[in-house]
């Protein structure tokens, strides 16, 4: 497994990798690897014959009172999970290898209004351009990415339809801990009080989906039932909400055979947890 620091050496690399005619596979990671990574990372092998895993922890997506100097870095033992899961090559730059003085900036339009993108500005523009730049430095047949970040996934297919990377993107289920938490890196955070009460919000999510599928089409009550009963048990209410799948509006009342998201963010302590459901009414 090589692991490449600089983009003319990764670009070299990847020529060797494909030089047999092999589909090349890109995970783009943060780093601190979970399973749900390794996940990803597995899948990858059923859409092409060699995995690239990037490890950046991207600065212009996180905002001035964000975690960007705190977020986990764990170089070595990333790069031991990767080896174990037999990924061909790692590109782990540095920020000065991917930005230079002189920013670009994406405009993201109205999918960016609800959700994530509502309360953490500049988070998703910058998720696009670091995304962008590894699409054109891998160059990878397929990139993978997590449904935990559905929007993130949503926006990322505009990008690429709108940039016109010939990529084919795949996005991957929520991998889960025993008890239903989504994996994150963050959930490193939690002490182990708000661990136990972390789980918390996926049963919410589970409950919304069951009433929705026994009939209730005009879930507001239901969802202002559920917010309220989340920051009784201590969780700082970001948004739950159910959103259309491909506009991410909100939804007020489903109709037949419309895909939508059930999607949640909340505090816990100084954790912010994200999770959805997928549901067709
Ligand atoms: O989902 C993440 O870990 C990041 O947002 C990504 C896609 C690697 C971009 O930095």
């Amino acid at each position: 497994m090589k692991i490449c620091t600089s983009i003319p050496e990764t670009r070299k690399e990847l020529e060797k990798l494909r030089s047999d005619g092999s589909r090349i596979a890109l995970v783009p990671t943060m780093g601190a690897l979970h399973d749900g990574h390794l996940e990803l990372i597995r899948e990858a092998y059923s859409h092409a014959d060699k995995v690239v895993v990037s490890i950046f922890v991207n600065p212009v997506q996180f905002g001035p009172n964000e975690d960007y100097e705190t977020y986990p870095r764990e170089t070595d033992r990333d790069s031991g999970k990767c080896r174990s899961e037999g990924v061909s090559l790692i590109f782990s730059p540095d920020a000065s290898e991917m930005y230079s003085d002189k920013k670009l900036s994406i405009e993201i339009d109205e999918l960016n209004r609800h959700m994530c993108g509502a309360s953490r500005p500049g988070f998703f523009e910058g998720v696009l351009l670091v995304v962008n730049k590894l699409f054109n430095i891998v160059r990878p047949d397929v990139a993978l990415f997590g449904q935990k970040d559905i929007q993130q996934f949503q926006l990322i297919r505009k990008m690429a339809e709108e940039f016109n990377h010939d990529i084919e993107l795949v996005m991957v289920p929520v991998v889960r801990a025993n008890d239903g938490l989504a994996l994150s890196s963050r959930n490193a955070y939690l002490s182990e009080e708000e661990r136990l009460a972390a789980p918390l919000l996926y049963r919410s999510l589970l409950y919304i989906e069951k009433q929705i599928s026994g009939g209730v089409n005009s879930p507001k009550m239901l969802l202002s039932h559920q917010r309220s009963e989340l920051e009784a048990k201590g969780f700082k209410i970001d948004y739950l909400n159910l959103f259309d799948l491909q506009t991410l509006q909100p939804v007020e009342r489903l109709s037949s055979r419309q895909k939508a998201v059930i999607a949640g963010a909340a505090w816990m302590g100084k954790t912010r947890l994200i999770d959805n459901i997928l549901i067709e009414f």
